[in-house]
């Protein structure tokens, strides 16, 4: 076969360098891509998976703000974490880069160049929002205010994340300042936009026409209806600070907006690999035979199928991709993953937990996909995978092929004799399972690829349960033979196949099988193919190793742990949710000391009839004993607070209260949790009456 692979870029989204990666950004883009990535190589074919860090646009400066810290500071932390978590999971990236390296800010301002020198912009002076107090034009993160489209009331200035619409700053309903809070003034300004609208008939006739059948439906829906709207210009620079400056005259001060260069970071790291590898880039993203497939989130589609595949239009060199399979987003025990709430499963405290379980994790993430419909996981999902598919059915189904190896036959893969009809159909059934799982990860839905991966598992499982050569071995030393050679050879195709889904396992599998490794095409096909074609995948004769434990099970306390983490989580965000009242207004110092406030004790307690929330108590104010109607009897039981020291206002003016004359009031608190609490002034020694100043 000497006919050229076909050529494959394969991105996924670069990653915001504004905290670290959880099970959200796996599920949704970074499994999937490293699937259909490692699935493309073990077929022979030529791929460039590429990545990096997103470390420009507003959210930057604004979270470094928040730690303290430069946005150089916290890039490179991020950057570290992130990177790292990358490793960790075996997402195979054939390169890593980050949109502050040299060659990126190269590579985005010559393509701003390019399309400025073409006349491909819009340069227009117009009135953009601004916020006085903190001397900075509003856009995207440093503006919020309702969406035009749905109501969402807390959209961005560039994107609301309910309804997807891509927005500008100025089409937002009552905008904020989300540095100041102050309401916006207008202030004018000189910026560069991008026609989309001079685009929409070829959008129309590319991807409405070109792509209705091969794009998801969620994309492709989307697309629609943006199209069907209408586009208009959007402006691709920002008055900012921090980000790619703006490579024209007479643009100080001005950089370029994030989604213009972000994914320009897909070139410039497919340069930065092809430089280290003696490969030439523009094969990669010029050859029209090149596919170009984009892996993100839904919250990113307008921007991977509208605004960068114009940008590469208007440049007129590169490719355009060739899919966008976006998936939706995935939910943690029915709540939205968020970075600020710290609703998550951060990949980096995962590890510390069930360290070496990264493809359990893997595993579970791909079976509960968010590939067309939002999706939830939960630990105990999690749990179930694991014990009741990767313990009990792959784990289980090697063990017992490996285990009986060794007891048989030392370890030797034992000589076959003739085939039974269910040896036959086992076999011709393993052939099938390399084209089955293609055709599913090739349309994108990884979900029912690693289903089929699984189906082959409990193939070999039931296969030897139905067989029993640990009770034929009595009677039929030359049957078993037969029947653990086929059952090897269904654990070599296992070892294959699960590489894309399960990489470390794979990987621990083949070490165990003992089996070599040729990734290049060679006489029997591929990797991938030849376990169709190839006679045999183990050899009668071969040694394979000792048994390993593949998987092992996750227990209720682990489960239960983590479960009460998130619990702790929410109660932390209870107690940040409450709203710290804004200061009153000014008080003189005659206003204070009008106050009569004084030390006394409740000395007897009895419930308001027919009033739930009101107690009456009567009060020894040192002065008298006095009756002071309260509402508090949903947090106290008369009986519990008799003898408890209070403060107390004294000269409250009388008012009557379900017919009880109320002479004063207790002073109370909350805590964190909305419970009322007393003001207790019970220090030793104070005495009834005593004044508060
Ligand atoms: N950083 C963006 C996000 O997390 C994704 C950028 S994708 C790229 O939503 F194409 F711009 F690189
Ligand atoms: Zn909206």
């Amino acid at each position: 076969m000497n006919t050229t692979p076909q050529r494959y870029t394969v991105t996924a989204a670069l990653p915001y360098t504004n905290g670290p990666l959880h099970i959200g950004h796996l599920a949704g883009v970074y499994v999937p891509a490293d699937i259909y990535a490692r699935f493309l190589r073990m077929q022979g074919k030529d791929v460039a998976f590429v990545c990096g860090s997103d470390e420009h646009g507003v959210a930057i400066p604004m979270k470094a703000k928040k730690e303290g810290v430069t946005p150089q500071q916290l890039i490179d932390k991020y950057h570290g974490i992130i990177k790292q978590s990358f490793l960790d999971f075996g997402i195979s990236f054939d390169n890593y880069s980050r949109t502050s390296a040299e060659i990126h800010h190269k590579t985005a301002s010559e393509i701003f160049r390019k399309l400025y020198e073409e006349g491909k912009f819009i340069e227009e002076t117009t009135a953009q929002l601004f916020d006085a107090e903190a001397n900075q034009f509003l856009a995207d993160r440093f503006v919020t205010g309702t969406c035009p489209k749905c109501g969402n009331p807390e959209a961005y200035g560039d994107q609301c994340e309910t309804c997807g619409s891509s927005l500008n700053a100025t089409d937002l309903i009552d905008p904020r300042s989300a540095i100041t809070g102050a309401v916006p003034s207008m202030k004018e300004t000189r910026h560069w936009f991008l026609p989309l609208d001079q685009y929409q008939d070829w959008l129309k006739e590319w991807i409405l026409v070109g792509h209705k059948r091969d794009w998801k439906t969620n994309v492709y829906g989307q697309v629609k209806s943006w199209i069907d709207d209408g586009l208009r210009a959007r402006a691709v620079t920002r008055d900012l600070e921090w980000g790619i400056p703006v490579p024209v005259e007479g643009a100080e001060g001005k950089v370029l907006y994030v989604w213009f260069d972000a994914p320009i970071g897909y070139i410039s790291s497919t340069k930065e690999w092809a430089a280290r590898e003696g490969k030439n880039w523009e094969d990669y993203w010029k050859a029209k035979d090149t596919k170009l497939v984009h892996f993100i989130g839904k919250d990113n589609i307008v921007f991977h199928c509208l605004i960068f595949p114009i940008i590469l239009k208007a440049e007129g060199s590169y490719i355009l991709p060739d899919n966008v399979p976006a998936n939706e987003f995935l939910n943690l025990e029915g709540n939205k993953l968020s970075t600020s709430k710290n609703w998550a499963v951060w990949l980096h405290e995962y590890l510390v937990e069930f360290p070496g379980q990264q493809d359990v994790l893997r595993y579970a993430l791909t079976a509960n996909a968010p590939e067309t419909k939002d999706n939830d996981f939960t630990w105990k999902d999690f749990q179930a995978r694991n014990n009741n598919e990767l313990v009990a059915i792959f784990g289980n189904f090697i063990n017992r092929v490996v285990v009986l190896t060794d007891k048989y036959y030392s370890g030797e893969v034992p000589q076959p004799g003739q085939y039974s009809d269910v040896d036959e159909q086992t076999i011709v059934t393993l052939r099938a399972y390399p084209s089955v799982i293609a055709s599913s990860i090739e349309k994108y839905r990884f979900r029912e690829a690693q289903g089929e991966l699984m189906n082959l598992a409990r193939l070999g499982n039931k296969y030897l349960a139905d067989e029993e050569p640990w009770k034929m071995i009595k009677t039929d030393e030359e049957r078993v033979k037969t029947v653990m050679y086929v059952a090897l050879q269904i654990a070599a195709a296992l070892a294959t196949l699960s590489e894309p889904f399960l990489p470390f396992t794979s990987a621990k599998l083949k070490k165990i099988l003992n089996m070599e490794q040729e990734n290049a095409p060679g006489d029997e096909g591929t990797l991938w193919t030849e376990i169709s074609t190839k006679k045999s995948l183990l050899n009668a004769g071969h040694h394979i190793g000792k048994a390993e434990l593949l998987f092992s099970k996750i227990e209720d306390e682990q489960i239960q742990h983590q479960l009460e983490k998130l619990e702790a989580t929410k109660a932390a965000n209870a107690a940040e949710n409450k709203k710290v009242e804004p200061q009153k207004e000014t008080a003189t110092f005659e206003d204070f000391t009008k106050m009569d406030l004084r030390v006394g004790t409740i000395v007897e307690a009895t419930k308001m009839p027919k009033a739930d929330k009101l107690l009456v108590l009567k009060i020894n104010t040192g002065l008298d004993t006095r009756t002071i109607v309260s509402g508090i009897a949903e947090s106290f039981k008369p009986e519990d607070i008799i003898g408890k020291k209070v403060t107390v206002l004294l000269n409250l003016a009388p008012r009557k209260l379900r017919g009880v004359e109320s002479e004063g009031m207790i002073l109370m608190t909350e805590d964190a949790k909305g419970k009322l609490v007393f003001l207790n002034p019970d220090v030793e020694g104070v005495e009834n009456g005593a004044v508060i100043s």
